[in-house]
């Protein structure tokens, strides 16, 4: 018998529990005949600004041992321009696509999100405020009161379904996942990536045009697992758990920590289609292990 692999984000319903993390796999259509889309439990877009940004200065990417550091700097075409030239790619797959969106003030989220709300095929919104890459002294991820702001301020722009992205770049993030909890998140989703930097012996110049980006990939997966694992006994709604998940073992671990639902970043940079081939294994695994509802993984670890 097939392993039944739906999940629950807040009202979203995922037909499987893998999705592809945001800034990732683009708006879909750079991923099309490279990947399997309709495999795919749901899609979070590049995060969207209310205007166009350029981003930060090249280069923008450099590979470290088990990882990658990015300094992208929110790159996008601003939310009209994804409504318009993006989305429609998307709606051709039958898929959740949550629309990640970021703002320099609360009243920029608010903004983002109401005009999302209009936006019939936009599932969901995931709130990131804990991108790295971008130049301020604070991330409103940093701080439990600043969370609890923004969060408030979309939910009251949107009926649709709110994810907030966590930092790890934290001294307590059960702290503050309970205050976006408490503020009316429907879910939360981490790790973003973790401050960092690379540097060349030889030029003593930092490999990367903005000097310090954001360290993804397996590397960060231990690290990911642990928060996961720390937020899951401290807030009620569901986690959608990533750092470094490459395989489809990966995925369970990241469930049995607490996940209901996982993303796939980097992997997508190596294996165009790693999102889907998990989808696979972890259904295989499941009927291995006799397990008829991948439910019963989410915050099971045997401790
Ligand atoms: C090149 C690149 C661009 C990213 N852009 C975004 C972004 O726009 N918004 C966001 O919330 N996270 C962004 N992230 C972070 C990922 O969504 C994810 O949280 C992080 O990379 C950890 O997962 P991974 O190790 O599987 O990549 C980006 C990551 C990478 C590698």
């Amino acid at each position: 018998m097939k392993p039944k692999l739906e999940v629950k984000i807040g009202k979203l319903k995922l037909k499987n529990p893998v999705t592809v993390a945001s800034g990732t796999f683009g708006y879909g259509s750079e991923f099309d005949g490279t990947a399997d889309i309709d495999k795919l439990g749901g899609i979070v877009t590049k995060t969207i600004t209310l205007h166009a940004r350029v981003g930060n200065k090249p280069p923008r990417i450099i590979e470290t041992p088990s990882g990658m550091i990015n300094s992208i700097g929110l790159e996008n075409p601003g939310v009209e321009k994804f409504i318009k030239d993006k989305l429609p790619f998307l709606q051709k797959y039958k898929i959740p696509v949550i629309a990640s969106i970021a703002g320099e003030t609360i009243k920029e989220y608010s903004e983002l999100a109401g005009r999302l709300d209009s936006v019939k095929d936009i599932a969901a919104i995931e709130i990131n405020i804990s991108c790295p890459n971008i130049k301020t002294s604070k991330l409103f991820s940093q701080d439990e009161n600043s969370t609890g702001e923004v969060v408030r301020a979309v939910r009251s722009a949107t009926k649709k379904t709110v994810i907030t992205k966590l930092s790890p770049n934290v001294t307590d993030i059960g702290g503050i996942a309970k205050s976006a909890e408490s503020a009316g998140s429907d879910a939360l989703s981490l790790i973003n990536t973790l401050k960092a930097m690379s540097v060349d012996a030889k030029t003593r110049e930092s490999r990367l045009g903005d000097v310090t980006g954001g360290l993804s990939g397996p590397a960060i997966k231990p690290v990911a697992l642990f928060m996961i694992w720390k937020v899951y006994h401290r807030v009620k709604i569901p986690i959608i758990g990533m750092g470094g998940i490459m395989s489809p073992s990966d995925v369970v671990e990241f469930m049995l920590c607490g996940s209901t639902a996982v993303s796939v970043g980097t992997a997508n940079f190596v294996h165009p289609n790693a999102a889907a081939e998990a989808v696979k294994g972890l259904s295989q695994y499941l009927k291995n292990e006799k397990i008829k509802d991948v439910n019963k993984l989410i915050g099971s670890l045997k401790v």
